[in-house]
């Protein structure tokens, strides 16, 4: 039995729940565009370093990158929970970092702010490494989930604040591959 099925070409089932077509390839497309456009503008004189957060914004960075044509470079990491110690509880570590960040303009490339946890998380550990500036780039973006004061310098898309799959982004590990953007059926 195949984990993700397209029953019709507007819907996906991933495991227990049922999705809706609701963002084209070739809307995501342009709005990719339209940042790369931002980016090309503003960061030409910097050249700045991108530091692409796995897993999710994978598929976004890939084209996104392929549309900026100013001198940068490119680096990949991931924010690892473990379990620290018995004080300490749960430690977030971003891992992946082997470039001097300091006196870099670094741009932080998401696949989506939520809650703005996460990033909130990994611009203080980028800090730590005093850089000259953080841009925080995320394709996707829902207003209505934010609850951290993050400043978002290049956003792809604001939607509604509702589950989405495909472009980068999973449901339990599944949907990732999916060129557009499904929402799950409530
Ligand atoms: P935040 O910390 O609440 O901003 O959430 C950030 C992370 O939650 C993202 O990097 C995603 O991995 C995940 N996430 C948030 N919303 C969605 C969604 O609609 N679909 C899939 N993953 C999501
Ligand atoms: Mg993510």
């Amino acid at each position: 039995m195949h984990a993700l099925i397209k029953a019709m070409n507007h819907q996906v089932k991933i495991k227990d729940k049922t999705f809706e077509i609701s963002i084209s390839a070739n809307e995501i497309d342009s709005a990719v565009s339209k940042v790369a456009e931002k980016i090309n503008t503003e960061l030409a004189d910097e050249n700045p370093l991108f530091l692409v957060v796995l897993n999710g914004a994978f598929m976004f960075a890939s084209d996104l990158m392929k549309k900026v044509n100013i001198p940068c470079e490119i680096s990949f990491v991931k924010l690892a929970s473990y379990e620290g110690t018995v004080t300490s509880g749960i430690v977030k570590e971003l891992i992946g970092l082997n470039e001097s960040l300091a006196k870099r303009t670094v741009v932080v490339v998401e696949d989506i702010v939520d809650t703005g946890i996460t990033m909130q998380q990994i611009i203080e550990r980028i800090n730590i490494h005093k850089p000259k500036a953080i841009k925080v780039c995320t394709f996707f973006h829902k207003p209505e989930a934010l609850q951290k004061d993050i400043k978002l310098d290049y956003i792809g898309m604001e939607i509604p604040n509702k589950f989405i799959v495909g472009y980068g982004l999973d449901y339990d590990g599944q949907g990732r591959n999916l060129a557009e953007i499904y929402t799950l059926i409530q």
